[in-house]
C-alpha cells in the first residue's frame, strides 16, 4: 500500500494563495498574475531540457536593443512570458530585457493595477554548452496619482517598491525561488506531478561563505576597492582564505550565493563604469531576494533598491552577497 509523505506536499498555488491573504484587498488577481509566471517557466523549462534536440539551440539572427545577439531560447522564453501574462487583466504593462519599450496591454487599464518585468532567460550564453540559466522577474504596483496614468511610469519605481520578486533556475532541477515581502521560499518543480512543490521553506543566506563569484578576467580594470576586496578575500581577512566559482549565468551565481553565503559581484570596469548587469530586471529582485533571506545587495556605493530609475534597460554595477563579506566590502569604501 501507498504510505501518505511524512509531510504534506506544499504546491506554490497553495502557498501564493495563503500569502496573498496578507494584502487584504487582494482580489485573486495577485495569484493569478503569479500563475502565470510558473506556468510560463514550466513551459520554458521543456524547452531547456530539450535544447540539443530539434531546433531550439543557436542565434535566433537578430540583436537585441543592447546590441546582444538573441538566442533562439531568448526569443521563446520572452514570447512566453509574454503570451502567459498578457492574458491576465491585472497586468497593465510587461518589460523585457528583449523588447526595447515596454509593452502595454490593450484591455482596459483600470483594471489593471501591476507591472511585471523580467529577464526571459538569463545566462544565454550557456544554453547551448548544457549549463544552468534562468528567469528573473520583479512586480511593481500601481502608484496612487493621475501623473501614473501612463503605464510606462509604473516601471520606474525605486526597487524598494517591488511587491513580488524572484527567479527561476533551470539547473539540475528546475527551482522558483520567490518572495513578495515576508522571507524567501523556494520550490523544486517534481516532474512527476508537473508543480512546484515546496523545498526551501524561509531562505536564510549565511552569515559568511568560502567562495567569491565574479568574472576575474576584468580584474585589471576594476576600481581599487574591488581589487582590495578580492585580494583580502584570497589571503583569508575574514578567517578564511577563498575560492572562487563563477558560472557565467547571474541567476545561477547568485543561487549558490543565497544556499552556500559568499558574494556575487559584477564590477564597473574602465571601460564599463555601470557594469553589465540591469538594475530593473537583474538587480532589484535579486537584491529584494539577498535582502529578504537577511543579505545585503549594494552598487558599490548604495543600496540598489533605493536607485531611482531612469531608464528600462539601465545598468547597474552589482555586489551581493552573506553579511559579513558585505561589511567588508563596505569597510573598503574610499
Ligand atoms: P543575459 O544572458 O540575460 O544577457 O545575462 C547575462 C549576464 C549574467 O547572467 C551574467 O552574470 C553575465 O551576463 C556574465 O557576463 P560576463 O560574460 O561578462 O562575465
Ligand atoms: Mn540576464
Ligand atoms: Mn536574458
Amino acid at each position: 500500500m501507498l504510505k501518505s509523505p511524512e509531510k504534506p506536499t506544499l504546491t506554490i498555488q497553495q502557498h501564493i494563495l495563503t500569502e496573498q491573504q496578507r494584502f487584504p484587498e487582494a482580489s485573486g488577481e495577485f495569484s493569478f498574475l503569479l500563475s502565470g509566471i510558473t506556468l510560463a517557466s514550466k513551459l520554458i523549462q521543456a524547452q531547456v531540457r530539450r535544447a540539443g534536440l530539434g531546433n531550439i539551440l543557436g542565434a535566433a539572427g537578430e540583436e537585441n536593443v543592447q546590441g546582444e545577439l538573441q538566442q533562439k531560447l531568448d526569443v521563446y522564453a520572452n514570447d512566453v512570458m509574454i503570451d502567459k501574462l498578457s492574458c491576465r487583466r491585472s497586468v497593465g504593462i510587461l518589460a523585457s530585457e528583449e523588447n526595447e519599450c515596454a509593452v502595454m496591454m490593450p484591455h482596459d487599464t483600470a483594471d489593471a493595477s501591476y507591472a511585471v518585468i523580467f529577464d526571459p532567460l538569463d545566462g544565454s550564453s550557456n544554453i547551448d554548452v548544457n549549463v544552468s540559466v534562468g528567469t528573473t522577474f520583479s512586480i511593481f504596483r500601481r502608484p496612487v496619482g493621475p501623473q501614473y496614468d501612463d503605464p510606462n511610469t509604473w516601471i520606474l519605481q525605486n526597487g524598494t517598491q517591488q511587491i513580488a520578486a524572484g527567479y527561476v533556475v533551470y539547473g539540475s532541477s528546475t527551482i522558483m525561488v520567490y518572495t513578495v515581502g515576508n522571507g524567501v521560499h523556494g520550490f523544486t518543480l517534481d516532474p512527476a506531478v508537473g508543480a512546484f512543490v515546496m523545498s526551501h521553506e524561509n531562505m536564510k543566506m549565511p552569515e559568511q561563505g568560502k567562495y567569491y563569484s565574479v568574472n576575474e578576467a576584468y580584474r585589471d580594470n576594476f576600481p581599487t576597492q574591488y581589487r582590495t576586496f578580492l585580494e583580502g578575500l584570497r589571503r583569508g581577512e575574514l578567517g578564511t582564505k577563498y575560492g572562487s566559482r563563477y558560472i557565467g549565468s547571474m541567476v545561477a551565481d547568485f543561487h549558490r550565493t543565497l544556499l552556500r553565503g559568499g558574494v556575487f559581484l559584477y564590477p564597473p570596469t574602465s571601460d564599463h563604469a555601470n557594469g553589465k548587469l540591469r538594475l530593473l530586471y537583474e538587480a532589484n529582485p535579486i537584491a529584494m531576494i539577498a535582502e529578504q533571506a537577511g543579505g545585503v545587495a549594494t552598487n558599490g556605493k548604495s543600496r540598489i533598491l533605493d536607485i531611482k530609475p531612469e531608464a528600462i534597460h539601465q545598468r547597474t554595477p552589482l555586489v551581493v552577497g552573506s553579511r559579513k563579506e558585505m561589511d567588508y566590502f563596505q569597510s573598503l569604501s574610499e
